[in-house]
């Protein structure tokens, strides 16, 4: 189980060897794509979906657009060049004329989401979209790159027969509350960082296009995310998350006490997480947090402690620990002067006795 899925890297793995494979993810974005990468395909579905990549390239110039399909997000035209606009409303238009609800339509959403940020004007390299006026970007064609990203995908899942599960049992969206169906032998996660980057606003336009996401619940997720400064206002008790927080990053209620209520909040809700994780594990159960540290306002926040020891009081005990130096930050989230850059990341490896 990954209770912070995200795109599944780690559901990935897990249904190669897992019985069941379970997740928890606000992000509806995130769950497409996780969805999508674990579900096992027949080859008549393989072969169903190779057909209608190809014939969305046969048709493509004479394709009608649906105006109800267009992306209901402010300002979203301004991303876009007209004429590529315009072919993923027909692309999009395609998609819809073509499958029902279910498993194909899901895969050709999913490859449709991983070409907006080619063909938008929006930068590659920045995570949030952001539109160079220095180097202008040339956006790649709608239907050129569809049918490359979708035939990356065919093969992609065309061994998908061979893993042991079919896909992630989703339950819930809600990380810091949810209850499983079944008793599972393994979490790992990583969580998100205490005023991270916004992972909402990053996906954006994909959402947007998608159709998962209009302005407000672009909203409703990221006021979800764990580590948003919105969450501070949210009541916590004066319990051992705080005495803890307090004893570790006492300085910063000094300097900032916003940003420290920020940080408890995050704690607490870690707490919660914890909390839910520990009555999916089995006895003997594992649970591994893999998180980097952060700074906030000049004073180290030693992350992994603070959570070691809210574990404790949860009542998990030790399997392991260990840490390693992040050796490649291209992968990583920036995030500018708000965290500091993460030079280590810690695992936490915890066991419900
Ligand atoms: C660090 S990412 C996980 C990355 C993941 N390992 C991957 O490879 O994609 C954290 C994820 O937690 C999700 N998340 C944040 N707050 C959440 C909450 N309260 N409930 C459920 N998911 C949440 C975010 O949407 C994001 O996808």
């Amino acid at each position: 189980m990954d209770p912070f899925m995200g795109s599944g890297t780690t559901a990935i793995e897990a249904v190669r060897y897992a019985n069941s494979v379970h997740g928890v993810e606000v992000d509806p974005y995130a769950r497409l794509i996780a969805s999508v990468a674990t579900q096992k395909y027949s080859e008549d579905e393989i072969g169903k979906i190779s057909f209608l990549v190809s014939e969305i390239g046969r048709a493509f110039e004479h394709q009608s657009l649906y105006d109800d399909l267009k992306p209901r997000l402010a300002n979203i035209e301004y991303w876009f060049g007209d004429e590529n606009f315009s072919d993923l409303l027909k692309l999009k238009s395609a998609i819809f004329e073509l499958t029902d609800e279910g498993k194909v339509r899901e895969f050709l959403l999913a490859a449709f989401g991983d070409i907006i940020r080619a063909c938008s004007k929006a930068e590659r390299q920045s995570l949030k979209p952001y539109i160079s006026k220095k180097y202008e970007k040339k956006p790649k064609r709608v239907l050129d790159e569809f049918l490359r990203i979708a035939s990356k995908y065919i093969d992609a899942v065309s061994e998908s027969q061979k893993h042991k599960s079919d896909g992630i049992v989703w339950e819930g969206f809600d990380a810091t509350n949810f209850d499983v169906s079944t008793s599972v032998d393994l979490a790992i996660t990583s969580p998100p960082y205490i005023n991270a980057m916004d992972y909402t606003r990053c996906i954006k336009l994909e959402s947007a296009w998608i159709g998962t996401a209009d302005d407000d619940a672009i909203k409703t997720v990221r006021n979800a995310q764990l580590g948003e400064r919105v969450r501070r206002n949210r009541e916590v008790r004066e319990d051992f998350v705080y005495s803890i927080s307090r004893q570790h990053l006492g300085e910063l209620e000094t300097i900032d006490e916003a940003r420290f209520k920020t940080a408890v909040v995050f704690f607490d809700d870690m707490r919660r997480n914890m909390e839910a994780v520990f009555r999916a594990l089995r006895p003997g159960g594992f649970y591994y947090i893999i998180i980097g540290n952060s700074r906030i306002r000049g004073v180290d926040v030693p992350t992994h402690q603070v959570i070691a020891e809210i574990a404790g009081q949860l009542g998990y005990k030790w399997d392991k620990y260990f840490l390693y130096r992040i050796r490649d930050h291209r992968t990583s989230i920036p995030r500018g002067d708000r965290g500091g850059k993460i030079e280590f990341e810690h695992a936490l490896g915890l066991m419900k006795p």
